[in-house]
């Protein structure tokens, strides 16, 4: 049986930045505990948008093929998956938000046989879910929060914990000033591997 998976979605476009750090971390944390990870930068991925082609558009993920099919398969096969994004005007940014969208499909609405539509989730929703994010001190990130609750719920995980990285300066990484932060993230990395799949 191969090691269980912690899948670390990336929505900032800066390396080393305080939300790829964080996610570092619980993939440090996953690793640690006898998982492996994949730390996937949305920035650096070629997705097209979702074009809401409606119900049962297709037999697999999509209509479109491109980068999005690896992501599809990385978060079928995850035991964790944890979203990173960066605050950007109060939710998460255009590189997450892409990826995101493009997995409406893995939760489609389908026509009931009685009329009318359902939703059919392809997945259990055995996954744990983590969200880190960084913000300005003082500004909002229960927006960007609520949005990726939502799109864990539709990847058949459930969110766990969100770590919060709010700061005053301009520095690129600056969460390494704060070592409980990255530490909370290695935990909660280790703390979804070691812990036994959901109960659908
Ligand atoms: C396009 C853009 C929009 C932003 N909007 C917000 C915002 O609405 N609220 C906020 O607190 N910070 C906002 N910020 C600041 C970032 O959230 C903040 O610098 C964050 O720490 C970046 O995280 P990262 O360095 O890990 O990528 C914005 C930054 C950019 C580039």
């Amino acid at each position: 049986m191969s090691a269980r998976l912690l899948v670390a979605l990336n929505g900032s476009p800066v390396r080393g930045s305080s939300v790829d750090l964080l996610l570092r971390a619980a993939c440090a944390g996953a690793e640690e505990a006898g998982g492996r990870s994949e730390h996937v930068y949305c920035n650096e991925l070629s997705v097209r948008p979702c074009q809401a082609c409606g119900p049962e558009p297709t037999t697999g993920y999509c209509v479109f093929h491109d980068d999005m099919d690896r992501i599809y398969e990385l978060l079928r096969d995850a035991h964790a998956v944890t979203v990173g994004s960066p605050v950007y005007f109060d939710t998460v940014s255009a590189q997450l938000k892409l990826v995101m969208d493009r997995c409406n499909c893995v939760t489609p609405l389908v026509r009931a046989p009685g009329g009318g539509y359902d939703l059919r989730p392809l997945w259990k929703r055995t996954r744990h879910g983590l969200f880190v994010t960084a913000c300005s001190t003082g500004q909002r990130h229960d927006f960007a929060e609520r949005s990726v609750r939502g799109f864990l719920k539709w990847v058949g995980a459930k969110w766990e914990e969100t770590i919060v990285w709010q700061h005053d300066d301009a520095d690129p990484g600056s969460v390494a000033t704060r070592p409980e932060l990255l530490a909370r993230a290695r935990a909660a990395g280790r703390r979804m591997i070691e812990s036994a799949p959901l109960e659908a």
